[in-house]
């Protein structure tokens, strides 16, 4: 069993007063919107868990098919002795990686969610004797102070999730991770492509309704957490393709006229029947955008693979 670290760069009282702000903000605004990273508690995690394994939500098998195949490619372009991981999860995927970086010294999973960050951190140690498992409960959209290890770093932001950031947030986000990039460092991405309507619709709104579950378990969240009694089933789950902005969008449509009230914010929040609450985004993408946002945040895209059925990319970028 190799050493199992967990920092928690996130204080409980600044997660609170966070969620606290951004329910407020989220839900006094119109259109009425909640970000994504709240869906995440540990009932969150297992559903999302859930979620990679349908028949319809084809990125997590698409992905793992591109690491499967360019592991080794990726390994011999980074050498890196550190892998940080931005949004781990359970890390499943990226065990592909790890069994191929032979110089690999410590494996930095970076989540908000403790649960899944506790889970796969401790199974990693105990499968990995000689790795070290630094693991960060951090939010990846906020400044990001790094444990002091061995360099090359490879930066892995799998899954999609830099899709559920807003154009905004992204530029934001990436010009962060490359102010972590030192010279011979790389950062691996991966971006969901876009394709046919229904196949996107699809992976969003799943025939055993696990997504609709997960949609809602955001409210299950704010009623916990913030004492308020948001009825999920007086919400139905919307998932729709914005042509416009290609991205998926997730909405909870509220069925009914109907005031929710948050004791914790002091706050009553009237829906009108059919008002809908956007909670997510997941943003497709094409090569070219990749390469620009990238390019703009002081980032040059060197490789580009996808799978086999063109679903899916990994790319490898360098600070410029
Ligand atoms: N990388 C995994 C999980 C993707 S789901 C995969 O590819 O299957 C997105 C993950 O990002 C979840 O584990 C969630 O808890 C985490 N996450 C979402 N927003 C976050 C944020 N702002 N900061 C840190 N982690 C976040
Ligand atoms: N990063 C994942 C994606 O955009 C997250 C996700 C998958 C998700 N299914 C979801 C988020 C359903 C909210 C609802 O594919």
């Amino acid at each position: 069993m190799s050493p199992f670290r967990l920092t928690r760069t996130l204080p409980e009282d600044t997660t609170d007063a966070a969620l606290r702000a951004d329910v407020h903000e989220g839900l006094t605004g119109s259109p009425k919107t909640l970000p994504p990273k709240w869906f995440y508690d540990a009932r969150g995690s297992e559903l999302f868990e859930e979620i990679t394994g349908l028949p319809e939500y084809y990125p997590t098998r698409a992905e793992r098919e591109i690491l499967r195949a360019r592991a080794g490619e990726i390994a011999e372009a980074s050498g890196a002795r550190t892998l940080v991981e931005l949004g781990s999860g359970s890390s499943e995927k990226t065990r592909y990686l790890i069994d191929v970086l032979t110089g690999l010294h410590t494996y930095v999973p970076v989540d908000v969610s403790q649960s899944a960050l506790t889970q796969a951190g401790q199974a990693l140690a105990a499968e990995r004797p000689g790795l070290e498992v630094h693991a960060l409960i951090a939010d990846f959209t906020a400044r990001l102070t790094l444990p002091g290890t061995p360099g090359p770093r490879l930066v892995a932001f799998l899954g999609g999730t830099i899709g559920n950031l807003l154009p905004a947030e992204r530029a934001a986000f990436l010009a962060s991770v490359r102010a972590l990039l030192a010279p011979g460092d790389a950062l691996l991405l991966g971006t969901d492509l876009v394709k046919d309507e229904r196949v996107l619709v699809r992976a969003y709104d799943d025939a055993a309704g696990v997504t609709a579950a997960f949609n809602k378990n955001v409210l299950h969240v704010i009623n916990r957490e913030l004492g308020a009694d948001f009825d999920p089933d007086a919400f139905a789950h919307v998932a729709l393709w914005d042509a416009r902005h290609e991205w998926i969008e997730m909405r909870l449509r509220s069925l009914t006229a109907q005031t929710v009230k948050i004791p914790a914010l002091e706050l009553a929040v009237d829906f009108a029947a059919d008002e809908e609450l956007r909670t997510e985004v997941s943003a497709k993408f094409r090569q070219e955008g990749v390469r620009e946002e990238l390019s703009a945040a002081g980032l040059e895209l060197t490789r580009w693979w996808t799978d086999e059925e063109g679903r899916f990319a990994l790319s490898l970028s360098v600070a410029r």
